[in-house]
Protein backbone atom coordinates (compact mmCIF):
# COMPACT_ATOMS: atom_id res chain seq x y z
CA UNK A 1 0.00 0.00 0.00
CA UNK A 2 1.47 3.29 -0.93
CA UNK A 3 0.84 6.89 1.09
CA UNK A 4 0.18 8.91 -2.21
CA UNK A 5 0.76 12.25 -0.21
CA UNK A 6 2.00 13.39 2.86
CA UNK A 7 -0.06 15.63 5.78
CA UNK A 8 1.04 19.04 4.55
CA UNK A 9 -0.20 21.90 3.02
CA UNK A 10 -0.58 21.19 -0.78
CA UNK A 11 0.99 22.73 -4.06
CA UNK A 12 -1.14 22.35 -6.50
CA UNK A 13 -0.72 22.31 -10.54
CA UNK A 14 -3.87 22.99 -12.30
CA UNK A 15 -4.09 21.70 -15.92
CA UNK A 16 -7.35 23.13 -17.96
CA UNK A 17 -8.83 23.50 -21.27
CA UNK A 18 -11.83 25.40 -20.49
CA UNK A 19 -13.73 28.16 -18.45
CA UNK A 20 -11.79 26.90 -15.38
CA UNK A 21 -15.18 26.41 -13.08
CA UNK A 22 -13.91 23.75 -11.06
CA UNK A 23 -10.77 25.55 -10.50
CA UNK A 24 -12.65 28.10 -9.04
CA UNK A 25 -14.26 26.31 -7.40
CA UNK A 26 -11.16 25.09 -5.54
CA UNK A 27 -9.57 28.60 -5.11
CA UNK A 28 -12.81 29.51 -2.92
CA UNK A 29 -12.31 26.08 -0.76
CA UNK A 30 -8.68 27.10 -0.17
CA UNK A 31 -10.30 30.72 0.17
CA UNK A 32 -12.51 29.72 2.86
CA UNK A 33 -10.32 27.28 4.79
CA UNK A 34 -12.15 24.00 3.76
CA UNK A 35 -8.69 23.08 1.69
CA UNK A 36 -5.40 23.40 2.73
CA UNK A 37 -3.41 24.11 -0.40
CA UNK A 38 -2.36 26.62 -2.68
CA UNK A 39 -2.40 26.24 -6.59
CA UNK A 40 0.75 27.85 -7.39
CA UNK A 41 0.65 27.23 -11.65
CA UNK A 42 -1.83 26.66 -13.76
CA UNK A 43 -1.52 25.55 -18.02
CA UNK A 44 -3.47 25.30 -20.35
CA UNK A 45 -3.52 24.05 -23.97
CA UNK A 46 -6.16 26.39 -25.08
CA UNK A 47 -4.70 30.28 -25.53
CA UNK A 48 -8.72 31.68 -25.60
CA UNK A 49 -9.40 29.46 -22.08
CA UNK A 50 -11.08 31.27 -19.61
CA UNK A 51 -9.37 29.76 -16.57
CA UNK A 52 -5.93 31.57 -18.08
CA UNK A 53 -7.48 34.97 -17.03
CA UNK A 54 -8.78 33.64 -14.12
CA UNK A 55 -5.93 32.58 -12.87
CA UNK A 56 -4.02 35.84 -14.04
CA UNK A 57 -6.67 37.78 -11.59
CA UNK A 58 -5.56 35.95 -8.62
CA UNK A 59 -2.04 35.98 -9.56
CA UNK A 60 -1.20 32.41 -10.10
CA UNK A 61 1.28 32.11 -12.60
CA UNK A 62 -0.24 30.94 -15.63
CA UNK A 63 1.05 29.65 -19.29
CA UNK A 64 -0.36 28.40 -22.43
CA UNK A 65 1.20 25.42 -24.21
CA UNK A 66 -0.01 24.62 -27.20
CA UNK A 67 0.06 20.77 -28.68
CA UNK A 68 0.79 22.40 -32.32
CA UNK A 69 3.73 24.09 -31.23
CA UNK A 70 5.87 20.70 -30.48
CA UNK A 71 6.83 18.10 -32.65
CA UNK A 72 4.90 15.57 -31.06
CA UNK A 73 2.82 15.04 -27.47
CA UNK A 74 5.83 13.61 -26.05
CA UNK A 75 7.65 17.12 -27.13
CA UNK A 76 4.51 19.32 -25.42
CA UNK A 77 4.55 16.87 -22.11
CA UNK A 78 8.01 17.63 -21.58
CA UNK A 79 7.84 21.38 -22.12
CA UNK A 80 4.64 20.76 -19.39
CA UNK A 81 6.91 18.74 -17.36
CA UNK A 82 9.68 21.44 -17.37
CA UNK A 83 7.09 24.15 -16.42
CA UNK A 84 6.08 22.01 -13.42
CA UNK A 85 9.35 20.89 -12.05
CA UNK A 86 10.21 25.07 -11.28
CA UNK A 87 7.16 24.56 -9.00
CA UNK A 88 8.15 21.90 -6.58
CA UNK A 89 4.30 20.37 -6.64
CA UNK A 90 2.88 17.58 -4.75
CA UNK A 91 -0.22 16.90 -7.20
CA UNK A 92 -1.53 17.60 -11.00
CA UNK A 93 -5.10 18.14 -10.91
CA UNK A 94 -6.73 17.98 -14.12
CA UNK A 95 -10.04 20.53 -14.53
CA UNK A 96 -11.84 20.62 -17.77
CA UNK A 97 -8.52 19.09 -19.24
CA UNK A 98 -9.59 17.82 -22.33
CA UNK A 99 -6.85 15.67 -23.70
CA UNK A 100 -5.55 12.13 -22.72
CA UNK A 101 -2.32 12.32 -20.74
CA UNK A 102 0.16 10.65 -22.40
CA UNK A 103 3.18 8.98 -21.25
CA UNK A 104 5.91 11.41 -20.24
CA UNK A 105 3.84 12.53 -17.88
CA UNK A 106 2.28 9.50 -16.47
CA UNK A 107 5.53 8.28 -16.02
CA UNK A 108 6.97 11.61 -14.45
CA UNK A 109 3.77 12.07 -12.22
CA UNK A 110 2.86 8.75 -11.34
CA UNK A 111 -0.66 8.50 -9.15
CA UNK A 112 0.02 12.41 -8.51
CA UNK A 113 -2.04 12.82 -11.76
CA UNK A 114 -6.22 13.46 -10.90
CA UNK A 115 -9.02 14.14 -12.81
CA UNK A 116 -12.75 14.87 -12.14
CA UNK A 117 -15.52 13.25 -14.51
CA UNK A 118 -18.63 14.32 -15.18
CA UNK A 119 -20.27 10.80 -14.81
CA UNK A 120 -20.03 7.79 -12.47
CA UNK A 121 -17.34 5.81 -13.80
CA UNK A 122 -17.00 3.37 -15.03
CA UNK A 123 -19.79 4.33 -16.62
CA UNK A 124 -19.94 7.13 -19.41
CA UNK A 125 -15.79 7.60 -19.89
CA UNK A 126 -14.87 9.94 -22.51
CA UNK A 127 -15.92 12.84 -23.72
CA UNK A 128 -20.28 14.09 -23.36
CA UNK A 129 -20.22 12.13 -20.44
CA UNK A 130 -23.63 14.06 -19.97
CA UNK A 131 -25.22 13.51 -23.08
CA UNK A 132 -24.17 9.39 -22.62
CA UNK A 133 -26.31 9.36 -19.72
CA UNK A 134 -29.05 10.91 -20.86
CA UNK A 135 -28.93 9.38 -24.80
CA UNK A 136 -28.50 5.91 -21.64
CA UNK A 137 -31.76 6.51 -19.79
CA UNK A 138 -29.98 5.73 -16.68
CA UNK A 139 -31.76 7.21 -13.50
CA UNK A 140 -28.35 8.30 -11.51
CA UNK A 141 -25.33 9.65 -12.88
CA UNK A 142 -22.86 12.02 -11.17
CA UNK A 143 -19.42 12.60 -10.90
CA UNK A 144 -16.25 10.95 -9.78
CA UNK A 145 -12.72 11.82 -8.96
CA UNK A 146 -10.06 9.30 -9.89
CA UNK A 147 -6.34 8.74 -10.40
CA UNK A 148 -5.21 9.35 -13.85
CA UNK A 149 -3.90 5.96 -15.71
CA UNK A 150 -3.06 5.17 -19.25
CA UNK A 151 -6.74 4.71 -20.16
CA UNK A 152 -9.49 6.70 -20.70
CA UNK A 153 -10.69 7.59 -17.20
CA UNK A 154 -9.78 4.17 -15.68
CA UNK A 155 -7.88 4.75 -12.97
CA UNK A 156 -8.58 4.03 -9.36
CA UNK A 157 -11.32 5.95 -8.22
CA UNK A 158 -10.88 8.52 -4.85
CA UNK A 159 -14.74 9.94 -4.52
CA UNK A 160 -17.94 10.46 -6.33
CA UNK A 161 -21.32 12.06 -6.12
CA UNK A 162 -24.47 10.67 -7.11
CA UNK A 163 -26.86 13.19 -9.22
CA UNK A 164 -30.39 12.15 -9.78
CA UNK A 165 -31.18 11.86 -13.60
CA UNK A 166 -34.75 13.85 -14.14
CA UNK A 167 -37.21 12.45 -16.58
CA UNK A 168 -36.64 15.86 -18.39
CA UNK A 169 -33.46 16.60 -18.49
CA UNK A 170 -31.18 17.10 -21.13
CA UNK A 171 -26.84 16.78 -20.98
CA UNK A 172 -26.79 20.73 -20.26
CA UNK A 173 -29.38 20.79 -17.08
CA UNK A 174 -28.03 17.47 -15.93
CA UNK A 175 -24.78 18.64 -16.36
CA UNK A 176 -25.49 22.24 -14.41
CA UNK A 177 -26.48 19.98 -11.60
CA UNK A 178 -23.62 17.45 -11.62
CA UNK A 179 -21.26 20.78 -11.92
CA UNK A 180 -22.99 21.37 -8.56
CA UNK A 181 -21.32 18.28 -6.77
CA UNK A 182 -17.90 18.50 -8.98
CA UNK A 183 -17.28 21.47 -7.23
CA UNK A 184 -17.46 20.35 -4.01
CA UNK A 185 -16.51 16.75 -4.20
CA UNK A 186 -13.03 18.53 -5.62
CA UNK A 187 -12.14 20.34 -2.89
CA UNK A 188 -13.01 17.20 -0.32
CA UNK A 189 -10.96 15.11 -2.16
CA UNK A 190 -7.64 17.55 -2.54
CA UNK A 191 -8.24 17.99 1.67
CA UNK A 192 -7.94 14.40 2.02
CA UNK A 193 -4.80 14.15 0.40
CA UNK A 194 -3.90 17.45 2.45
CA UNK A 195 -4.61 15.33 5.37
CA UNK A 196 -2.15 12.29 4.08
CA UNK A 197 -5.44 10.17 4.60
CA UNK A 198 -5.35 8.70 0.58
CA UNK A 199 -3.39 5.49 0.32
CA UNK A 200 -3.17 3.10 -3.15
CA UNK A 201 -3.61 -0.41 -2.40
CA UNK A 202 -2.94 -2.49 -6.35
CA UNK A 203 -6.06 -0.52 -7.75
CA UNK A 204 -8.11 0.56 -4.62
CA UNK A 205 -8.01 3.66 -3.25
CA UNK A 206 -7.82 3.54 0.86
CA UNK A 207 -8.82 6.54 2.80
CA UNK A 208 -7.42 6.30 6.34
C1 LIG B 1 -16.33 19.52 -15.99
O1 LIG B 1 -17.66 19.12 -16.06
C2 LIG B 1 -15.42 18.30 -15.92
O2 LIG B 1 -15.97 17.24 -15.18
C3 LIG B 1 -15.31 17.93 -17.37
O3 LIG B 1 -15.18 19.16 -18.03
C4 LIG B 1 -15.86 20.17 -17.30
C5 LIG B 1 -14.90 21.30 -17.05
O4 LIG B 1 -15.56 22.40 -16.50
N1 LIG B 1 -14.19 17.10 -17.60
C6 LIG B 1 -14.20 16.10 -18.47
O5 LIG B 1 -15.15 15.79 -19.15
C7 LIG B 1 -12.88 15.33 -18.56
N2 LIG B 1 -13.07 14.11 -19.26
P1 LIG B 1 -14.74 23.62 -15.89
O6 LIG B 1 -13.74 24.06 -16.96
O7 LIG B 1 -15.78 24.66 -15.66
O8 LIG B 1 -14.08 23.15 -14.64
Amino acid sequence: MIRITEPGRLRLAVLASGRGSNFTAICQAIDEGRLDAEIVVVISDKKEAPVLEKARNRNIDHYHIALQDYPDKAAYEQEIIKKLQAYDIQLVVLAGYMRLVGKELLETYKWKIINIHPALLPAFPGLDAQQQAVDYGVRFSGCTVHFVDDGVDSGPIILQRVVEVLPDDTADTLSERILQQEHQVYAEALQLFAEGKVYLKQRKVVIK
